[in-house]
């Protein structure tokens, strides 16, 4: 048993283990034996944000046995950073913008978790807890029903979640309610990739780039890749210039916006990644990410370059969502993609129903955070702290 797994028995009892999510030279392990519903003493929490910071993934089955609840959810979050929450559960989101009149969640027979409660109502209810403003709920549930018109839909761009803020979102977590389970006759699987609408990627794309951002699970996993694993397969040469890149980050097209250095390294444990080198997400709302000396073309062929070394299969990891897992994973040290899906369903086995809550700043062993008001109203948009009391 090597020393972190000792360490965890320290603070989990002797039934906590480690098992790795693919295989023990890559990123993501399974964490067995801890119970995320009752309140972690900050050994434990830092324990965990070490785990994470290591392995850039940890997932814990079985936390719907234990009784965890999206309100544990989002009490485990607090640990790894100030939770975000989302706006499309406010229904003022765009006046609070332009405004800044007081914010009010949705009515509650406007809630997202209604529209999932009426898909299947005998079959599927939301969790308690997912209606937190914290709380984004990823499901195809909403429209559905038995008399619905099935609907297929594309995967997305790889991307980091909201990697384009002056203090970019850190870590991001599901707790697992529904996967689906349905498969097809033919290949066996949950759906097909539908062919890409043109003007999806740019059209110059490198067609070995191409090839391997189409190369995603059919399933309703979430596909990963590991950022500090291709940093580090990288030329001792390579990392040295890489290290010397500035990445200008902007909100907007024709923002000043300010620089960031592409390779992270994480202030606990010294892991370097490349932090979101990705230009194909950007473009419509928000700018892309500009190398400082490099012109707009210029920029995106070389972050087409990065992206394509961090798509290899030795870096990359499909996580197939089960039922109580809840997963944790870095922003920092990893990108993602939602595969193909189905986006509206006629079958409760299709059903897809995961809470996902995200967020940005230090950890906090203790909870309460102490978050200054002033970091908050800067930082976490629209303000937002938990209510852990809930
Ligand atoms: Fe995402």
């Amino acid at each position: 048993m090597d020393e972190i797994e000792t360490h965890l028995q320290d603070q989990f009892g002797p039934d906590a283990s480690l098992t790795p999510l693919s295989s023990a030279n890559r990123m993501g392990r399974r964490v067995h034996g801890v119970d995320l519903s009752t309140e972690l003493t900050a050994a434990q929490a830092e324990l965990l944000v070490s785990l994470l910071d290591e392995f850039r993934i940890i997932s814990f089955p079985g936390q719907d046995q234990l009784g965890c609840t999206v309100a544990d959810l989002e009490r485990v979050a607090n640990h790894f950073g100030a939770p975000i929450p989302h706006p499309y559960n406010y229904a003022n989101y765009a006046d609070f913008v332009r405004d800044r009149v007081p914010l009010e969640v949705h009515a509650p027979e406007h809630r997202v978790s209604a529209k999932v409660n009426a898909a299947f109502p005998a079959a599927i209810e939301c969790a308690d807890g997912a209606d937190s403003p914290a709380v984004y709920i990823v499901t195809n549930l909403v429209g559905s029903g038995p008399d619905a018109e099935p609907e297929h839909v594309g995967g997305q761009h790889w991307h980091t979640d909201i990697e384009f803020q002056p203090i970019p979102l850190s870590t991001s977590m599901f707790f697992v309610q529904s996967a689906p389970t349905k498969r097809t006759e033919g290949d066996g699987t949950w759906v097909t990739n539908p062919p890409r609408e043109e003007g999806f990627y740019h059209p110059e794309s490198a067609s070995e780039l191409a090839r391997r951002r189409e190369v995603l699970p059919l399933n309703g996993e979430t596909a990963y890749t590991d950022t500090a694993a291709a940093f580090a397969a990288l030329s001792p040469e390579r990392q040295r210039e890489l290290e010397t890149v500035m990445v200008r980050r902007r909100l907007r097209v024709g923002d000043p916006g300010w620089l960031v250095p592409l390779v992270y390294v994480n202030p606990r444990n010294g892991l370097k990644s490349l932090h979101s080198p990705v230009w194909a997400s950007r473009g419509k709302r928000i700018a892309p990410a500009q190398v400082e000396g490099l012109s707009e073309d210029e920029s995106r062929f070389f972050f087409d370059e990065l992206e394509e070394h961090c798509l290899s299969p030795e870096f990359r990891y499909d996580h197939d969502h089960v039922p109580g897992d809840v997963t944790i994973w870095s922003n920092f040290a990893t990108l993602h993609t939602a595969p193909p899906s189905k986006r509206i369903v006629n079958d409760v086995e299709d059903a897809r129903l995961l809470y996902r809550i995200s967020c940005k700043g230090e950890p906090s062993f203790c909870l309460p955070r102490t978050d200054a008001d002033e970091w908050i109203d800067e930082n976490i948009v629209p303000p937002f702290r938990s209510d852990l009391a809930v």
